[in-house]
């Protein structure tokens, strides 16, 4: 199964983070050759080298995703030196949660710098070389909070608004290529991303700590949460022949929330 996969080159955007990881195996175990790009050297050494224990062929390049000229220069080093780029998982982000009054430009800025104009730049760096080999797949991770905004979370649900407008768009212009371009929103993921923020989260919605994970249980009909694997394994059908006629799509996993 997924053998077209065998031999494809996958940029993965934010693979040091708990999603990006989990897409690098995921992929990887389908013979994709992936390269993972992200700030976070540390973790992202780490993603590589948990892909190569699987015995699969893996990359990592630092990268500054609100910096264009790092960004250029990165998918120059990858289209060089390991080949096109057959697929594109824009997967970095990130989320500060905060009255919307606090949210200083600043904070605005970046969080639509690297969740909105990263994912836009970084498909310009490979759209002509799918266009020449008629064949390329994009998937944005975008949120639910990029179908349904929410208290104190402004800045990130305005940039993943965004990443599904710039889906449907690049999908619009680019069918007729042969190019699949989808998006796929996330639920609630206990990743890093969650650490990072998880005061935060705390005192804006009031939660007690020690019952924030049965809260959040609650409102999703499945259940549970949504893990790392869920989001992997929704990438990789998007990835795959299997969605070949799929295109401009968001699709939720969410448990049904
Ligand atoms: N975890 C969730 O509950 C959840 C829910 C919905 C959507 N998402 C989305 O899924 C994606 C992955 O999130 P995650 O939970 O794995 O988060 P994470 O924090 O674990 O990973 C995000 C990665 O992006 C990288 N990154 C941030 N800024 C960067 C920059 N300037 N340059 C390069 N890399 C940068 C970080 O280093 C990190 O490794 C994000 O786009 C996030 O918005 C996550």
């Amino acid at each position: 199964m997924f053998e077209e996969l065998k031999d494809k080159v996958a940029v993965i955007t934010g693979s040091a983070g708990g999603i990006g990881r989990e897409i690098s195996q995921k992929l990887a175990n389908f013979n994709v050759v992936v390269v993972g790009i992200d700030n976070d050297k540390k973790r992202g050494l780490e993603t590589k080298e948990i892909v190569e224990a699987g015995g699969h062929a893996a990359y990592y390049e630092p990268v500054d995703l609100s910096d264009e000229s790092d960004i250029k220069r990165v998918f120059e080093i990858i289209q060089k030196n390991i080949g096109p780029v057959d697929i594109l998982v824009n997967s970095a982000g990130v989320c500060r949660p905060m009255p919307f009054m606090k949210t200083t430009k600043e904070i605005w800025d970046k969080t639509i710098e690297i969740n909105l104009t990263g994912a836009f730049l970084c498909i310009q760096q490979v759209i002509n070389g799918m266009v020449e080999r008629g064949y390329g797949k994009v998937v944005n991770i975008s949120s639910r909070s990029g179908m349904i905004g929410s208290k104190g979370f402004a800045s990130y649900s305005a940039s993943k608004f965004g990443e599904i407008g710039l889906t449907q768009s690049v999908a619009n212009e680019f069918a007729k290529n042969h190019i699949n371009v989808n998006a796929i929103c996330p639920g609630i993921v206990f990743t890093p991303m969650w650490e990072k923020q998880l005061d935060d989260y705390i005192s804006l919605k009031g939660y007690n700590p020690d019952d924030m994970q049965a809260e959040l249980v609650r409102k999703i009909p499945m259940d549970r949460l949504q893990t790392e694997e869920d989001i992997a394994n929704a990438v990789l059908f998007l990835v795959s022949d299997m969605s070949k006629n799929i295109t401009g799509q968001a699709l939720m996993v969410t448990g049904g929330y």
